[in-house]
């Protein structure tokens, strides 16, 4: 199969197909789709409405019949033929936006590092089906390492933290190849939904998703603030039912995401506990990168810092490593056939 890969790549697609966003990279005009990882759909006549950004304006705001679906969930397919009609859709889009009739292309996807066979062929077939001709699937990690530039082939260690919407992984990388890792289901989500029940708990206030997220980007952090910070979220008053808002501030947010940093602090801490001393030694020579959009969290890596005592460092642009790594893929197949994770069918 790797005959296959002499061909150029120029006309072909590097995928991110996260939890919360899905990406796309053309080698010749870079990211031309970033949009969420949402779909509406006609419960009635099972039609799509949306898909991205569009479909997520619908979000929570959607009468009975209209649904908008998020079809993958922490990290993997949860609904396969809304996933394969969204890939479609920015394939397609993706596409149009490059002026040129095209070829079915070839096309290098992001997988976690612990999904089943099954969940790997369904990543494949649903690019398959959205009409990628060829499909390459690299660990999530491993694009995130080479989006942000870290000497992935080398035989020297570096330490690669992607906190997406609805994973965190922790990677340790030399040589090509992932030696030691953890996946967790505890990634921005969570924080989210950390800050929807502190709300309700504190103030009797069911606010919706978007809000709590929106408190977290705006407010939340992990350390403290030179500058304290608030804001005012509206809700549910879940007593009367009608709309309240309240003010919360830095410290509250950061009370009530508290847990869900810790666990990724410790599952950090235990991961370099399982990584062999020489690779311990060289990722403290090199620090720990952070990836993924959980990484702008206001402190986090002087947090992980602290805790591992080892440098840690934000990847530019962190939210898009994962498709900046599969597009650096499209043009270095030599790097490519080190890091392809084999295909669900070869096995
Ligand atoms: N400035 C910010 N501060 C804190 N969190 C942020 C910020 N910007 C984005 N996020 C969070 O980053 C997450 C999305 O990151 P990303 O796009 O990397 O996830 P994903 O790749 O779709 O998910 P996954 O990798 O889990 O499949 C969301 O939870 C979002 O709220
Ligand atoms: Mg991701």
């Amino acid at each position: 199969m790797f005959n296959k890969l002499l061909g150029k790549f120029s006309k072909d697609l590097g995928i991110d197909l996260g939890t919360k966003n899905t990406l796309v990279y053309t080698e010749e005009k870079g990211i031309v789709i970033n949009e969420p990882s949402v779909v509406a759909v006609n419960t009635r006549t099972d039609e799509i409405l949306a898909v991205g950004n569009e479909a997520k304006r619908m979000v929570g705001k959607t009468p009975g019949h209209i649904q908008a679906i998020k079809p993958l969930v922490d990290g993997v397919i949860s609904d396969f033929e809304v996933t394969e009609k969204m890939l479609k859709y920015f394939i397609d889009k993706a596409h149009q936006e490059s002026f040129t009739l095209m070829p079915r292309p070839r096309v290098v996807i992001g997988i976690p590092l612990d999904v089943t066979e099954v969940e790997k062929k369904a990543v494949e077939d649903a690019a398959k089906s959205a009409g990628a001709r060829e499909v390459f699937l690299i660990e999530e990690s491993m694009a995130a390492a080479i989006g942000a530039r870290l000497p992935v082939a080398e035989p020297t260690a570096t330490m690669i933290v992607d906190i997406g919407g609805g994973t965190t992984e922790i990677s340790v990388i030399s040589l090509g190849g992932v030696v030691a890792w953890k996946t967790l289901r505890t990634a921005g989500n969570t924080m989210d939904q950390n800050i929807t029940q502190y709300v309700r708990e504190e103030f009797n206030i069911l606010i919706g998703e978007q809000v709590a997220e929106k408190t977290k980007i705006m407010i939340g952090s992990a350390t403290e603030l030179k500058e304290s910070m608030d804001m005012e979220v509206r809700g549910r008053d879940l007593i009367h039912g009608l709309p309240r808002a309240v003010t919360i501030n830095d410290a509250k947010v950061r009370e009530a995401i508290g847990r869900t940093l810790s666990q990724i602090v410790e599952n950090i801490k235990s991961t370099l506990e399982v990584t062999p001393p020489e690779l311990v030694s060289d990722i403290y020579e090199h620090g720990i990168v952070l990836a993924g959009g959980g990484a702008l969290l206001r402190g986090l890596d002087k947090e992980i810092a602290e805790a591992t005592k080892i440098p840690v460092r934000v990847a530019d642009d962190p939210l898009t490593c994962v498709v900046r790594g599969a597009g650096i893929l499209l043009s270095d197949k030599e790097l490519l056939d080190k890091v392809l994770t084999p295909g669900a069918e070869e096995l």
